[in-house]
């Protein structure tokens, strides 16, 4: 599914940059250019970003 549709960047997208070192908000904008329009999609995008590292057992995620 679409999480920013600004910039046409799926669920998948950010899960594989997650599994890619993504590990915050900011490094989705810089990786994807999540929220960097309207900023709708910040919430869900963080939302994932936290779910993918939990999934993956790391401290290291910020999910700002
Ligand atoms: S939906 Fe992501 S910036 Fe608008």
């Amino acid at each position: 599914m679409y999480v920013c549709v600004c910039n046409s960047v799926t669920d998948r997208d950010i899960l594989a940059a997650a599994e890619n070192g993504a590990r915050s908000l900011e490094d989705l904008s810089e990786e994807l250019n999540v929220a960097t329009c309207c900023g709708r999609c910040a919430t869900c995008a963080k939302n994932l970003l936290n779910q993918s590292c939990q999934h993956a057992g790391t401290a290291a995620c910020s999910g700002n």
